[in-house]
């Protein structure tokens, strides 16, 4: 059973980008599995790869939307897709320097900056798309 479950409060409005989140929420379930079925650091390091790469195609995704639509707060909302990328690299050190442990507290840290980013920030980019006739 997923840790992690897409509601349809998550939408966003544009189809592209909840799928992307869902996505998104599928890595992130797929990092507590890994723990709860104790794979190693091999297995779970594949799945951060997976999820870090995924997470940098989704907002490259979304700052093309920004550019290409001129949406007015691209800076800040970039900014916070960079400060994310940011603090994802220094979990990742620590994986590499300590162990398992911070798997745990990664997951938990991405679960409720995605729910965040999403119910403020994202949405908001949403419904300025959807005006701009983006589906
Ligand atoms: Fe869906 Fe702004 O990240």
């Amino acid at each position: 059973m997923s840790v992690f479950n897409w509601k349809e409060d998550y939408s966003v409005s544009v189809p592209s980008i909840d799928a992307q989140h869902k996505k998104l929420i599928g890595y992130i379930n797929q990092l507590y599995d890994s723990m709860k079925i104790g794979n190693g650091n091999k297995a779970i390091a594949e799945v951060l790869e997976g999820l870090t790469l995924y997470t940098v195609i989704h907002f490259h995704a979304e700052e093309q939307l920004m550019i290409q639509f001129k949406y007015y707060n691209y800076p800040s909302h970039k900014k916070q897709h960079e400060d994310l990328i940011k603090r994802v690299d220094d979990f990742k050190k620590q994986f590499t320097q300590e162990n398992h442990k911070i798997i745990f507290e990664l997951a938990e840290f991405l679960k409720k900056w995605l729910i965040n980013h999403i119910a403020v920030t994202d949405k908001v980019l949403g419904k300025y798309l959807q005006a701009k006739g983006v589906i």
